[in-house]
Order: C-alpha cells, then sequence, then structure tokens
C-alpha cells in the first residue's frame, strides 16, 4: 500500500504528480504529499486525508519545479496526520524521499542514528531512510544516490522509494524490494516513476519494470542507468504500456465501482476470448499450457490469495475437484506462509491476485517455489510482481480496477477457474466432450446474462433502500454458492461498514441462528441444482425466527418466491456457472446501500487496494 509518484523533466512537475497521486489513491489515502525542486530550493508540502487537502493547500502557494516526489500513503507506522505524512527530509533539508514498504529493522537503526545526534519528527519507519542516507552521504563522502545503495545493504524489509536532493537538482533516484515500481520513459527527455502504470500511461507508454534490489539513476544529461545494488550497472528492459488511458476514468458514471460492476458483461467476454472455441470444442489456457500435465498429476493444487481473490480460489476449489477430480487446497496467503506448510516437488501452487503485488501472497509464492513447487499466477495487472515471478500464468484482463472493492476482478478469476476447470477435465477425461460443448455454450452466454441481472438493478435498489439501515446482515450458500455468500457479506462490510459475515446455509444453525430476529435481513442464494430443497430448508428455519430473506433465485422460481421477503431473479444457468451471476446482484446491493449510507464507495475506510504490506 501507499502509492508513490515522480517527475522529472522540462514540465511543470506538481501537476503530473498531483495527478498521479490521485490515480494512486486507491493504495491508501491517510495523508499525501511532495517535494518539488525548483531554482536549487527543496519545498516539501504535505497533509493529512486525501490527496484533495494536499491540493487544496499546495493550490493556495505558488508552487512549482521541474522535478517532484509524491506519496499518498496508507498508515503503517505512526498516525495518519501532517508529520507523519511523507516525504520525509534529512535535518539540514536537503535530501526528500518517499517510500512505500515496511523497514523492519527501523527501531534499531533509528536507535544507532539517535545516538549519533539525529533528530526524529516523525513516528514513521520510513524517517529513518532519509537520515541514514544523509548519515552515510556525510560520512563516506558520497553523493546521496550511492549513500542510498549503501544504505540499502543496512535495511530488511520491503521499500519502492525516490529519493531527491538539492544539491542534485538533475537527478532522482529509485530503488525497489518487494515493492512495485515501474520507471516511465518520456518522449521529451523526461522520467515519470510510479507505483503502477496509470500515472504514467498519460505521458508515455516506454516504461521498466523495475526488479527487486535495482537502483535507477536518472539524471537530465545522462538519462537512466540501472545498477543492481552490489553497483553493477544493468541494462534496463523497456516494455510497451498496452493500458489505454480511457480505461481510468468513471466513464460516465457516478463511481468507478459501480462502472466496473457494469463493466463485467464485457470484461468477463474479454476474458474467455480466445480461450474457447464451441464449434471445435477446445478450451485452453494458451499461458499455462505446458503445465497442465504437471497439474493433472499433481499431488495436489494448492490456490494461495487474500481477500476477495481467495473467494475466488474457493470457486476454483469446488470446480476443478468436481470437475477434473484434483486435489485442491485454498488457503489464506497469510496462514499459509507462516505455518510451515508441507509442500512437495509435484504440488503445484497457484496464486490469484488481481493486483498481483499483495505482499502476504507474493511472499507465499516465493516459499513455495524455495521448496521446488511449481508456482503459477491468476493476475489482472499485467507485468505486476506476481506475474513476473510466476512460472506462468493467465491474465484475467478485467482492465484496471479502481474501485477498492473488487468487482469485476473477482468475475474475471472466476471466469479463468472456470476454462481451467474444463481444460484439466477434458485433458484428464474426467468429462465428456458433449459435456464440454454444454459448458462452453453456457459460459458463452455468460456476459448476456450478467447483461439482464444488471438490468434487475431498479428493483435492488428498492431491496437496498429497505435494508440499509440494518446492523448486521447474513450470507447464506451451500456449494460453491457459498463463496458467493462470503463475497457478497465482504462486499457488504468493505463499502457500508454494516457487520456481514457469510456462511455454509446449512452451518447457519450452529451459531449465527442464534443472531436471528425481525430486524435482521438474510442473503441466501437458492438458486435451481443439487441442494435447492436442502437450501430451502434453511430458509424455512430462518422464517420461524422471523429473519428477513432476500433470496437470489432461478428465473421463474415459485416455491422460494413464497417463503421470502424479496427476491432477485438472475437467469438459468449451469450449476457450475451460477457464482459468475449470482455476485453481480450482490455487488449492487452493497454499492446502493454504502451510497444510501453516504459512504465513500471508491475509497471504503481504512482500506488499500493494493496491500503491500505484510
Ligand atoms: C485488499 C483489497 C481486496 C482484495 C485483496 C487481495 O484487501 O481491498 O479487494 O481482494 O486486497 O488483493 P489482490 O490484489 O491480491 O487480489
Amino acid at each position: 500500500m501507499c502509492g508513490i509518484v515522480a517527475y522529472i523533466g522540462k514540465k511543470e512537475a506538481f501537476p503530473i504528480v498531483l495527478k498521479g497521486l490521485k490515480r494512486l489513491e486507491y493504495r491508501g489515502y491517510d495523508s499525501a504529499g511532495v517535494a518539488l525542486l525548483s531554482a536549487g530550493e527543496l519545498s516539501v508540502y504535505k497533509r493529512a486525508g486525501k490527496v484533495s487537502n494536499l491540493e487544496d493547500f499546495a493550490t493556495q502557494h505558488n508552487i512549482s519545479g521541474h522535478a517532484g516526489i509524491g506519496h499518498t500513503r496508507w498508515a503503517t507506522h505512526g498516525l495518519p496526520n501532517d508529520t507523519n505524512a511523507h516525504p520525509h527530509v534529512s535535518m539540514d533539508g536537503s535530501i526528500a524521499l518517499i517510500h512505500n514498504g515496511i523497514i523492519e529493522n527501523y527501531d534499531s537503526l533509528r536507535k544507532e542514528l539517535i545516538s549519533e545526534g539525529y533528530v526524529f519528527k516523525s513516528e514513521t519507519d520510513t524517517e529513518v531512510l532519509v537520515h541514514l542516507v544523509d548519515n552515510i552521504s556525510k560520512k563516506e563522502n558520497v553523493w546521496f544516490g550511492e549513500a542510498l545503495r549503501i544504505a540499502l545493504h543496512h535495511v530488511v524489509g520491503a521499500y519502492a522509494i525516490v529519493a531527491i536532493s538539492k544539491n542534485y537538482p538533475n537527478r532522482l533516484v529509485a530503488a525497489r524490494k518487494s515493492s512495485p515500481l515501474v520507471l516511465g520513459i518520456g518522449t521529451d527527455g523526461d522520467f515519470y516513476l510510479a507505483s503502477d502504470a496509470t500515472p504514467i500511461v498519460e505521458y508515455t507508454k516506454q516504461v521498466v519494470y523495475m526488479e527487486d534490489e535495482e537502483i535507477a539513476v536518472i539524471d537530465l544529461e545522462e538519462g537512466l542507468k540501472l545498477y543492481n545494488i552490489g553497483d553493477q550497472q544493468k541494462t534496463p528492459y523497456i516494455q510497451q504500456l498496452e493500458l489505454e488511458l480511457e480505461a481510468l476514468e468513471k466513464g460516465g458514471y457516478e463511481h468507478f465501482m459501480l462502472k466496473e460492476i457494469y463493466e463485467q458483461p464485457r470484461s468477463i467476454l474479454d476474458c474467455f476470448r480466445g480461450r474457447l472455441n464451441t464449434d471445435e470444442g477446445w478450451v485452453s489456457l494458451r499461458g499455462i499450457r505446458e503445465y497442465e500435465d504437471k497439474m493433472i498429476q499433481a499431488n495436489r493444487l494448492i490456490i494461495v490469495a487474500c481477500g476477495t481473490s481467495w473467494h475466488a480460489g474457493l470457486v476454483g476449489e469446488y470446480l476443478i475437484e468436481d470437475l477434473a477430480r484434483i486435489n485442491v487446497e485454498v488457503e489464506y496467503a497469510s496462514e499459509f506462509r507462516y505455518r510451515n506448510p508441507i509442500i512437495h516437488e509435484n504440488d503445484v501452487v497457484i496464486a490469484i491476485s488481481q493486483s498481483g503485488e499483495t505482499a502476504d501472497t507474493l511472499a507465499a509464492l516465493e516459499l513455495a517455489k524455495s521448496k521446488g513447487a511449481t508456482i503459477l499466477g491468476i493476475c489482472n495487472v499485467v507485468g505486476s510482481s506476481i506475474s513476473r515471478i510466476t512460472d506462468a500464468g493467465s491474465y484475467t484482463h478485467a482492465g484496471p480496477e479502481i474501485g477498492v472493492a473488487s468487482t469485476k476482478a473477482f468475475t474475471g478469476q472466476v471466469t479463468i477457474l472456470t476454462l481451467l476447470a474444463l481444460t484439466l477435465a477434458h485433458k484428464k477425461g474426467t468429462i465428456t466432450t458433449s459435456v464440454l460443448h454444454t459448458m462452453l455454450a453456457e459460459l458463452e452466454a455468460i456476459p448476456n446474462k450478467v447483461k439482464r441481472v444488471l438490468e434487475t438493478n431498479a428493483h435492488i435498489e428498492k431491496i437496498a433502500n429497505t435494508y440499509k439501515d440494518a446492523t448486521n446482515a447474513l450470507y447464506l450458500g451451500r456449494g460453491s454458492s457459498f463463496p458467493v455468500a462470503l463475497e457478497g457479506a465482504l462486499k457488504l462490510k468493505e463499502i457500508s461498514y454494516i457487520h456481514a459475515e457469510g456462511y455454509p446455509a446449512a452451518e447457519m444453525k450452529h451459531g449465527p441462528i442464534a443472531l436471528i430476529d425481525e430486524n435482521m435481513p438474510i442473503f441466501v442464494i437458492a438458486t435451481q441444482g443439487n441442494s435447492y430443497e436442502k437450501v430451502v430448508s434453511n430458509i424455512q428455519e430462518v422464517k420461524a425466527r422471523k429473519g428477513k430473506i432476500i433470496a437470489i433465485v432461478t428465473e421463474g422460481d415459485v416455491h422460494v418466491r413464497e417463503l421470502a421477503d424479496e427476491v432477485i431473479e438472475i437467469p438459468e444457468t449451469n450449476e457450475y456457472l451460477v457464482p459468475l451471476l449470482a455476485t453481480v446482484p450482490f455487488q449492487l446491493l452493497s454499492y446502493h446501500i454504502a451510497v444510501m449510507r453516504g459512504c465513500n464507495v471508491d475509497q471504503p475506510r481504512n482500506l488499500a487496494k493494493s496491500v503491500t504490506v505484510e
């Protein structure tokens, strides 16, 4: 979390940095700050709260500069106030630095620096970096870039860092380890740096994704030079960005989240486009084709993920086990990495991550790799860290997801997992060609069916209005609809701050049933399929306790309609594909409730989209 952005060149740096910070605000919005170099002077402006607070404050001042660094913070060490905001500045005011990540040994470094006379203003781990660089630069009589390189040998933790100094007005220095950093090469001899490509794409499509323990030295006269922290020069690998600027705008919608919910017919289509052919009866994820046999013969597939991506993993478990009869385990990446898991060389570990940057997921993969497992990735962000460290992978092609609460990325992940399950099942012979044909035809029909679900928006908005003041909610589902219930509850919690729990419908009677009274909304996925009758029984149990039932049913259902207080119909589909449709009403419901409660839908409190700290 935390977003960093920097510019050096002939243009005014402040508007570029500010706009970049707005694009990166999904990464944290506890405070924002900039440092600018102009005529040999270094000016720093920082404010608690959102980037707009910084903008209001900064526009009252006459800000200019040809080089600037900016930061939007998700607080880890220290309160979200002005002082703890980045950039942090050396005591003599010459060096300013921004950082995304965590310096784990900051306490011992801080004590050492204090003993040498350094005075700390903030409670952050980052401030040690700037004093350390200053200290090394003075003691060893080296310029600040070299001092940063030496300093990094003393640092334990994760970082993406950009630093500037008024003594070297033509230079920017950047370094990364475990936190993302993208470098943009402008057309005008100028350079950009940012946590992801979104602040850069407007100016250039030529980018370099920095690797771990690389240092970039940008000099307006000498250009870009890349080194490892051992000081050996490297050749930058320049890539062409495929991102389009329009994908980063709201496109007429009031919120990014709503836009992203409505994009799902297209994003699901983009996800399976070219990966299946119903007439010819084939399905293939080209990126991982050479690992199909490995997966079929694997001891087990271990899916590691966090948050919404973990829910997608659970849907994947149902699909792959049921269709392909391959053992699948789904793990919270944060738990997996710290519990000394047993990993064999014939295990295949699949990471699911929208951002491709989640620190725990990345670390879980690194652990699995160190034990000899094959590691694969399902990511949305092209060029992200996970997509680069995995042996192979598949992109979801959902396009940039900016709303902090994940929507289209989830349905993209479930689509990939469906394609994967079908690929493995067909190759292994656990489904017939005719079942494959039927499933592929159904999958191809999903985008239009999602469109039909979206047409029920007005009805869902009315339901939202009825339940917007609830303080608790329960989401129930069985089979692959259980993860949908978990995801529905998470969406409500994340953006409307209503306490909600997802439960397997039958498990309700082992606890949550005690919570049910006439004020409690219970959202149930009760679509046609194997467990329909069982879910109906669970609905009866809720009704007997006077709970309010809002049920997602298959179009034309009459039975549940008689029992429920409200029903939301979704088109009939193959049972395996229900998660792709049933998720959508829950997304809309949470969205409307959050709007009605006056919550910040796209940037819910305390959350960040890309969690690059443990
Ligand atoms: C954060 C986001 C969630 C997301 C989770 C995992 O908590 O707010 O929306 O599901 O991280 O992120 P990833 O990028 O790995 O899917």
